[in-house]
């Protein structure tokens, strides 16, 4: 008898993009094709675009700063390399899921239907999102966009410019707006001579880029000065409102600032709405397992992979890491769901019941964390500080790497899967 096997993908950014492109070319040519068994992967996003958010701090200052059809790429046009009867992309939010009946329930964006969607495989990969609109998907990309282009139009007038967070997101935004509205401080001279705006940026606690150290993080202030940002530490936004075209942004400490533009910049939220309780860790990360990747409680073959997922502190190299791992321990479930039972002539019932089969057994690929200091920071166009595994960047290797265009040339290599030409082989001696 013939049947199909659903390998489901949720979230189709960095990681959707790396699991559904590498599972094409590598895995999917690897299963046993026994008695008429075949796959289909399902890739679920509430978008037909993916955004490259890691640009957004500069593309927000102006239209030009950042090529939009560079930025925002459609997801279904990098897998139209693969034949259309192992691979469908659909436009539609997860809004629940049922780890006993193994279904996903999705809503679709052309007509809000919902369709249950059986998986035999499932890939958690919805990531996480800003409390901004500007700095990653809240939906679909046109959401984005309109952002984008209604700070364009206010950042021309603006006069006052609140930033929230001395993250790495909150330090890359006011930089750019302060480099594009107040240009950069003359030889000598420690601030621009004729500010255009007022910007502080609310550093939230008593240091900037909680990930870098101190003196990396001192470096940034100096750096944001020299584009006209006041950094105010230790003042924590509490809440927002407006009065008018202006915000007023309450502070912590009782003292209330106004502003033009507000920009909040702080922590993200992971998109896990529809994962069922007992999968998620009390601040709302899937619960996985930090060597398998594997969800463990939610029964056989459901990973999680990108910054959704429990096991990493987030970024893209974690991404990048952890991408061959889980993909490797996919391989192994599904080729053993695929030949259990072929060899237990007893059972009364002689068709296999790939279902029920459990983890592979034998040794897993394991991922392990990379926590050295790691992180590049751009602080305007053409300063900016970082570390790499813990070896301090000079600005100039910043500029070079991350600065120059905010990496946008690599938005493509994952659209298309080329980042992932070659399979990262793994054997179990490896283990
Ligand atoms: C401003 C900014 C700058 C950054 N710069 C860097 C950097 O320089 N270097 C770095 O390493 N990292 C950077 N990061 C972090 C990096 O962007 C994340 O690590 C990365 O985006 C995580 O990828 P992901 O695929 O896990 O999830 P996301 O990129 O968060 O994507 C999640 C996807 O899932 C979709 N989705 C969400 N919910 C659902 C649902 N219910 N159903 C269907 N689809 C859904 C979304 O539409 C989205 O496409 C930056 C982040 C921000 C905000
Ligand atoms: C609150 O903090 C801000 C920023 O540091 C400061 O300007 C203000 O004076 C403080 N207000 C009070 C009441 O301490
Ligand atoms: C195919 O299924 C039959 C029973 O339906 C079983 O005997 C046989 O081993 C299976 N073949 C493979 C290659 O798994």
């Amino acid at each position: 008898m013939s049947n199909t096997q659903n390998i489901v993908i949720l979230g189709g950014s960095f990681a959707g993009l790396s699991v559904a492109h590498y599972f094409l070319k590598h895995i999917l040519p690897t299963l046993p094709k026994n008695n008429g068994t075949s796959y289909h992967v399902y890739l679920i996003d509430s978008s037909t675009h993916y955004y490259w958010r890691i640009a957004a701090p500069r593309a927000l200052v102006g239209k030009d700063m950042i090529q939009q059809d560079k930025m925002f790429l459609p997801i279904a046009d990098g897998f139209k390399q693969y034949d259309p009867s192992i691979f469908t992309f659909i436009q539609a939010t997860a809004t629940s899921m049922d780890t006993n009946a193994r279904t996903v329930t999705i809503e679709h964006a052309s007509n809000s239907e919902s369709q249950s969607l059986p998986y035999h495989a499932l890939v958690i990969a919805t990531g996480t999102r800003t409390p901004s609109p500007l700095l990653s998907l809240q939906g679909d990309y046109k959401i984005t966009q309109n952002a984008l282009q209604e700070m364009w139009g206010k950042l021309s007038s603006a006069k006052t410019i609140v930033i929230a967070g001395g993250g790495p997101a909150g330090v890359e935004t006011a930089g750019e707006i302060g480099e594009a509205l107040n240009g950069v401080a003359g030889f000598f001279q420690s601030r621009p001579a004729n500010p255009k705006a007022k910007i502080t940026l609310l550093s939230g606690s008593n240091k900037l880029l909680p990930m870098l150290r101190p003196a990396l993080a001192k470096q940034a202030e100096v750096y944001l000065n020299r584009v006209g940002v006041d950094v105010v530490h230790n003042a924590k936004m509490q809440s927002v409102d407006s009065a008018g075209a202006q915000t007023l942004i309450h502070l912590d400490n009782g003292s209330t600032l106004e502003a033009d533009i507000y920009i909040p910049a702080t922590g993200v939220k992971p998109n896990s709405a529809f994962v069922p309780a007992n999968l998620k860790t009390d601040k709302g990360y899937v619960k996985t397992n930090g060597k398998t990747l594997r969800v463990d409680e939610a029964g056989p073959r459901v990973y999680a992979a990108g910054d959704v997922g429990s096991y990493t502190r987030g970024g893209v190299m974690d991404i990048y890491d952890a991408i061959p791992v889980v993909l490797t321990n996919i391989k192994r479930d599904l080729q053993h769901a695929a030949t259990s039972g072929a060899s237990s002539p007893s059972s009364n019932n002689n068709e296999k019941q790939p279902e029920l089969a459990g983890n592979a057994p034998g040794s897993d690929r394991t991922y392990k964390a990379n926590l050295k200091e790691t992180q590049l920071v751009p602080v305007g166009r053409s300063k900016g500080v970082g570390a790499v595994f813990g070896w301090k960047l000079p600005t100039l290797m910043v500029y070079m790497i991350k600065g120059r265009n905010y990496m946008i040339d690599n938005a493509v290599t994952l659209q298309r899967g080329t980042k992932w030409e070659k399979e990262n082989g793994w054997k179990p001696t490896d283990a």
